[in-house]
């Protein structure tokens, strides 16, 4: 095998960005035009990469665009102009259950369950694609939270916002994903709860599922991720590690300052 390799790239070809320790890049978005009112742009050329088994982060003020992000990635809004690509393919604007059969699970930051259904019957929901293996998938998600076991029965409207919370999670983990998308999961719960949520993520990732998460609780998002994005008025404001980001005195400044003190 030749070990060259360092050819010039040609005059116009795309350069790959820098792969973290070698992995494959999972999930990638270039120059995303997005919005929801006609020539009202709410991504301005929005970029994102995410590599095999990384959790990575998305923080920013209110109103940044994190969520129309996660909802332009997973086909709910239409993209005007931009590309995402999932293990290579072209996915731009595939639907939702497309690209749920493809392995990108994707958490809602509001009305993330059905509350008239039980939570067997959320469950059963996440796996409308592949309903026969419920009872395997049933029993690796019921590991993750065991609440979910526990209260099989329980209507999900009747449950507490991080049971809610822990639901939304588990059903989005039944399709078994290569890519899990959050938006704000820690949002609006107690400590506890929010405690839950990150250490749950964490352990998800560990697992082997790459996770992209829109967090308000920008500090412990950041701690908690290998890289993190800086989202502002819909483009990239800054991008680096997780720990690079907390120690960035101008992020620290514009976009952590406040929150700090409000902890
Ligand atoms: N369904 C919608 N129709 C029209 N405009 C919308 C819609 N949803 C969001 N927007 C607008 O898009 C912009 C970005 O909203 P988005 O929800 O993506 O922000 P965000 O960064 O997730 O904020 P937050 O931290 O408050 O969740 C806002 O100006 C918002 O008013
Ligand atoms: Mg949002």
């Amino acid at each position: 095998m030749s070990d060259a390799g360092h050819e010039e790239q040609q005059a116009g070809s795309r350069v790959e960005p820098a792969s973290p320790a070698g992995r494959q890049m999972l999930v990638n978005a270039e120059e995303l035009i997005a919005g929801y009112v006609p020539e009202v742009n709410i991504l301005n050329g929005t970029q994102l990469d995410l590599y095999d088994g990384e959790l990575i982060g998305i923080i920013g003020p209110n109103g940044a665009g994190k969520s129309t992000l996660l909802k332009a990635m997973f086909g709910l809004i239409p993209i005007r102009s931009g590309i995402v690509t999932f293990r290579g393919e072209d996915v731009t604007g595939a639907p939702a259950h497309e690209l749920v059969s493809k392995g990108i699970g994707y958490v809602p930051q509001n009305n993330n369950v059905f509350p008239s259904l039980t939570v067997e019957e959320n469950l059963e929901m996440g796996m409308y694609l592949n309903p026969k293996g419920f009872s395997e998938r049933f029993d690796v998600v019921t590991e993750l939270f065991p609440l979910l076991a526990n209260r099989r029965k329980q209507k999900a409207g009747s449950m507490s916002g991080g049971e809610r919370q822990m639901l939304a999670m588990g059903r989005a983990m039944m399709m078994d994903p290569a890519v899990l998308l959050l938006d704000e999961p820690s949002a609006r719960l107690s400590p506890a709860f929010q405690d839950q949520v990150f250490i749950r993520c964490k352990q998800i990732n560990r697992a082997g599922v790459s996770i992209i998460m829109v967090e308000q609780n920008a500090r412990r998002c950041l701690q908690i991720c290998d890289r993190g994005y800086v989202l502002d008025q819909g483009t990239n404001a800054y991008t680096n590690t997780g720990r690079a980001l907390l120690e960035d005195p101008k992020v620290i400044e514009l976009y952590l300052g406040t929150l700090a003190k409000a902890e």
